[in-house]
C-alpha cells in the first residue's frame, strides 16, 4: 500500500462526539435518535468525516456484508459507463478506502483519489495517489482532468450544486463522470422488502460488525438526495449534457453519468 496523503486538518481520533454518526456505502450523516433532524452545512461535514474516520477499518468488510458482494459489480458497471479510454486521468472523489480506485488501475485508468476523511485514506488498499481534501473545493487547475467517479457519497456532501459545479470546473470539455449512489426501488413491493431491509437489517448487521448507531438511519440518509429529475436538471444547469441515470440490481442503486459541454 502506497498512501500520499495530504492532511488538510489533523486527523481526529476522537470518535463521533457531535451526535450525529455516518456509516458504510450506504451510509451518510445520522441522528443518533429518530426524532432527531439530520445535521446540514458545517455540522454535517464535521459529522462525516468524524464518522468515517471512527468506522473506516471495517468499512470494507460490512460493505460486502450488506450488499452481499453486490457492490464490487456496481463499481464495475460504474467505471465500464464512465467509457473514457485507458491512460485517462480520472479523479475518484470521497474515494474512501480505495476500491473504485484499484479498479480504475486495473482498467488501466489513472486515478487520483480524494476523500475528506484521513482515516479512510489510511485504510486504503491501492497503489494510487491519494489525497485528503474536499469534493466541493478541488486542488487542480479547471479543466485538467478527463473524468470523474463518486461512489456513494452524493449524500454526505454539503452541497450538491456546489459539487455539479466542481466537477464542471475540474473536468476538461467532452470529459466524462459516473456517480454511484444508492437508490429506493419504484417497485412498492421491492421498495417495501427494501425498507425493511436497510431500516432492520442492517443496522443489526453493522451492530455486530461496526456501529449499530451508524447504520441505524440509514432510509433517512437518502432524504439528502433531490429527486432523480432534480438531480439531472442540475447537472445539466452546471454544463453537463447527455445526462442519464441508470437503476442497477432493480433500483436499490443507481448510476448516473454524463458528459461535459
Ligand atoms: C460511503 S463512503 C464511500 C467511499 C467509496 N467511494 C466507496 O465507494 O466505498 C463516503 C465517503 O465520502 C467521503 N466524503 C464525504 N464528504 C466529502 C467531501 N466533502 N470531500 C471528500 N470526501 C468526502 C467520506 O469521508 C467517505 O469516505
Amino acid at each position: 500500500m502506497r498512501i500520499n496523503v495530504r492532511p488538510a486538518t489533523p486527523p481526529d481520533h476522537n470518535g463521533v462526539g457531535s451526535g450525529v454518526r455516518t456509516a458504510g456505502p450506504y451510509a451518510s450523516p445520522m441522528a443518533t435518535s429518530k426524532t432527531d433532524p439530520l445535521p446540514t452545512g458545517e455540522e454535517k461535514v464535521t459529522a462525516v468525516r468524524e464518522m468515517f474516520d471512527t468506522i473506516a477499518p471495517r468499512y470494507d468488510l460490512v460493505n460486502r456484508v450488506m450488499t452481499f458482494r453486490m457492490d464490487v459489480g456496481w463499481r464495475k458497471k460504474t467505471i465500464a459507463d464512465l467509457g473514457l479510454p485507458a491512460g485517462s486521468t480520472v479523479l475518484d472523489l470521497a474515494a474512501g478506502t480505495g476500491d473504485l480506485c484499484r479498479m480504475l488501475q486495473e482498467a488501466r485508468l489513472r486515478p487520483v483519489g480524494i476523500d475528506m476523511s484521513y482515516g479512510m485514506l489510511a485504510a486504503a488498499a491501492t497503489t494510487a495517489p491519494l489525497v485528503q481534501g474536499d469534493a466541493l473545493r478541488l486542488p487542480v487547475p479547471d479543466g485538467s482532468v478527463d473524468g470523474v467517479t463518486c461512489g456513494f457519497a452524493l449524500r454526505n456532501f454539503r452541497e450538491l450544486g456546489g459539487f455539479f459545479d466542481e466537477l464542471a470546473r475540474v473536468v476538461r470539455p467532452a470529459g466524462r463522470i459516473a456517480l454511484l449512489e444508492v437508490a429506493e426501488p419504484r417497485n412498492p413491493v421491492l421498495r417495501f422488502g427494501h425498507g425493511i431491509y436497510f431500516g432492520r437489517v442492517v443496522p443489526l448487521i453493522g451492530g455486530l460488525l461496526s456501529d449499530r448507531a451508524a447504520y441505524q438511519y440509514l432510509p433517512k440518509s437518502v432524504a439528502y438526495l433531490p429527486e432523480p429529475d432534480e438531480m439531472l436538471s442540475m447537472l445539466a444547469d452546471a454544463d453537463f449534457e447527455s445526462v442519464e441515470r441508470r437503476l442497477l440490481s432493480a433500483g436499490i442503486s443507481q448510476l448516473v453519468t454524463a458528459t461535459r459541454r
